[in-house]
């Protein structure tokens, strides 16, 4: 955290502290309508913590899910994304936002808003509730960038780029890329292929889920090379 620059510190503190009360007023350039139902407040916060993971295991198998992500949250593709170790509020979240269709209309999500659509909101804090109980994902080898483009984003992981007005991906993220309670997802070890078509959604504007705007601002202003690096970086991390 000391390597963190801290002059972020009040932007963070200040989406956590937004997100909580005022989520439902984000606005959404493109509808003009909010980017999640989602408000992080105290019903909504230990409704999501009662989630029961052994329900939540009969969900994964009777619904499905496990063909696709797998029997204890790995996924069996390397473009969909791995939901071991993933933070049970922002499983949820992302499972209300496909239902609410909020977060993105292509190809692949159409999928998770029809099984999403079928859901209630008990079955997804139990499904969130069972991803949260593994241990991250282990890492992988892709092949989307060089051992120097990697380097290169280094800094932004820890640092950030002021020049571009980044905050340093960790200090939201979690030191070792383990998330964080509120909402904000686990990257370790996440399928390197999601992980860049997410962040080139979010670029352009395809993914809006993000309550204000925090991945949008960051994603628009990184070039593809960087996305290709940090997918890389985030999947070969040692959990
Ligand atoms: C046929 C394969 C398939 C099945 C079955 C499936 N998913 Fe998905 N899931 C995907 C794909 C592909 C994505 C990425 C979609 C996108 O681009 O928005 C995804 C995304 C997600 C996400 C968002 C992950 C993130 O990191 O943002 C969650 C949560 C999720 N699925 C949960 C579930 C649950 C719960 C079930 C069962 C009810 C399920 N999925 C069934 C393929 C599948
Ligand atoms: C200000 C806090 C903040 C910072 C800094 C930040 N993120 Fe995020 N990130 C979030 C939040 C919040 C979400 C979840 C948004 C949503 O609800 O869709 C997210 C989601 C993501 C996702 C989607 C994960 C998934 O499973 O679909 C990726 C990938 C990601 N961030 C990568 C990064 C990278 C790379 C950086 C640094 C360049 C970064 N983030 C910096 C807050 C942040």
């Amino acid at each position: 955290m000391n390597r963190i620059n801290k002059a972020f510190v009040g932007l963070v503190l200040f989406g956590f502290a937004s997100s909580a009360v005022f989520a439902s007023e984000s606005p959404v350039k493109e509808n003009n309508s909010v980017s999640s139902n989602i408000a992080w407040d105290m019903p909504q916060i230990l409704f999501v913590r009662k989630g029961d993971p052994v329900r939540g295991k009969k969900i994964n198998t009777e619904m499905m899910c496990a063909s696709c992500h797998g029997k204890e949250g790995i996924a069996e593709a390397r473009n969909w994304p791995s939901m071991a170790g993933q933070k049970a509020n922002y499983t949820y979240k992302m499972l209300i936002d496909y239902r609410d269709e909020k977060r993105a209309k292509t190809a692949t999500s159409t999928l998770m808003v029809r099984l999403a659509q079928k859901m209630t909101e008990q079955e997804m804090a139990d499904i969130s509730a069972y991803y949260a109980s593994f241990p991250l994902p282990p890492a992988t080898r892709p092949k989307l960038a060089t051992k120097a483009q990697v380097e290169k984003i280094l800094p932004l992981l820890t640092k950030g780029d002021g020049k571009r007005l980044l905050p340093p991906c960790l200090l939201c993220h979690g030191t070792n890329a383990e998330g964080n309670d509120r909402d904000i997802p686990a990257l370790a070890g996440q399928r390197a292929a999601y992980f860049q078509k997410t962040m080139k959604e979010y670029k352009n504007g395809t993914r809006h889920n993000d309550i204000y705007s925090r991945m949008r601002f960051i994603a628009e202003v990184l070039t593809d090379d960087e996305i290709n690096a940090l997918a890389q970086y985030f999947a070969e991390m040692k959990n």
